[in-house]
């Protein structure tokens, strides 16, 4: 077993975050680590010293630009595996022009993404976040709520927007509620295999206007952005709630915010456009609408989900077997 000369690239928090004694005895069992290990600036003379030799990178957050240059310095790179969501921010062109595998640890990172929707669609169901803001004005009577048929997690009919990584986990994750239907809009979906994860593929208008509560998970792309308009959300019933998780430019924010501000339709949202959202901006300060500060994703000690499948990865690229996720230029014009 040939084991490739590593490097770890990525910012110094995320390094101690994701690569604790656990992770880099797994990485030594697999690689050659030279002096630095890691590092977090891939320009510097004793770092060019070590790219000259290095075989495989193990990238994360902070990594900077795999440029056409940076590639030159490191002539003998076989393997990028990327200990994060998306290849986006460290890819160049010049990585698909060379023959350089492409890993990306997205499906770890899908996983914290479907909890926390899951959470969302349940608090959706029970509107807690609207009644635990208007709680903080003045308590909430249980026999004014009791009576309510709108609050409930019983035989809901939920969309979701992007049958991607995470839209399909949370597919999975709502087979735990008793739903009428999960309605699934996406023009690239199998609809046997939407079928099989418990969903329903239909045309988006369709999804919008049977939708009680709206879970987006369409990557951001050109053909994305606003692509959930007015036109859109007025398509959605009074009282739906709309769960963003993917990211905040697929929603058009006035329209959002205005749909919101009349109290027709809730929000809760982990991501918006732009992030954050501005400080005199209407949404934060709405009660039926929830913020989070972009935590759906990898935090914490998830960040090591996303180490353990690079490791995976680059085990099995020393064992001679294919990728489980490899990026290629094709696959990222349709992924987040
Ligand atoms: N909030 C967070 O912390 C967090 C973390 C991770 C990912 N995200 C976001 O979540 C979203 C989903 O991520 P992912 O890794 O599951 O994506 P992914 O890369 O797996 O999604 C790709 C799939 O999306 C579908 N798709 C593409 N265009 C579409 C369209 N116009 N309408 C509907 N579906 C379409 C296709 O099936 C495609 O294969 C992305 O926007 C991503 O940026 C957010």
């Amino acid at each position: 077993m040939h084991r490739p000369e590593a490097l770890l690239v990525m910012r110094p928090d995320t390094y101690r975050l994701q690569f604790g004694a656990e992770e880099l005895r797994r990485l030594r069992a697999l690689a050659e680590l030279g002096d630095p290990v890691w590092t977090d600036d891939l320009d510097t003379p004793r770092v060019r010293a070590r790219l000259a030799e290095t075989e495989v990178l193990l990238t994360s957050w902070g990594c900077p630009v795999l440029t056409e240059e940076r590639l030159d310095a490191a002539p003998k790179l076989r393997a990028v595996f990327h200990c994060a969501g998306s290849v986006r921010p460290i890819v160049s062109d010049a990585v698909w022009r060379r023959d350089v595998l492409v890993t990306s640890a997205a499906e770890a990172n899908a996983t914290p993404v479907a909890e926390y929707t899951l959470a969302a669609i349940i608090f959706a169901g029970k509107q807690a976040h609207v009644l635990a803001a208007q709680s903080r004005l003045k308590p909430v009577d249980w026999y004014a709520v009791g009576d309510r048929e709108d609050l409930s997690n019983y035989g809901r009919t939920i969309g979701i927007v992007g049958f991607s990584r995470i839209g399909r986990r949370v597919l999975e994750r709502l087979r735990a509620l008793d739903t009428a239907a999960v309605l699934v809009a996406d023009p690239y979906a199998d609809s046997e295999a939407v079928a099989a994860a418990g969903g329903q593929l239909v045309e988006l208008d369709e999804v919008l206007k049977r939708s009680e509560i709206l879970s987006l998970h369409l990557p951001e792309l050109p053909q994305t952005r606003g692509s959930i308009g007015a036109r859109e959300l007025a398509l959605l019933p009074d009282g739906a709630t709309v769960v963003n998780t993917a990211r905040g430019s697929v929603i058009d924010t006035a329209a959002l915010e205005r749909e919101c501000a009349s109290g027709r339709l809730n929000a809760i949202l982990d991501v918006t456009d732009p992030e954050p959202l501005p400080a005199d901006s209407l949404l934060p300060s709405l009660p039926n609408v929830m913020i989070t500060p972009h935590i759906a994703g990898s935090l914490g000690t998830e960040t090591r989900r996303m180490s353990a499948q690079a490791l995976s990865e680059l085990e099995r690229f020393v064992r001679g077997e294919a990728p489980l996720d490899a990026v290629t230029r094709e696959v990222l014009a349709v992924s987040a």
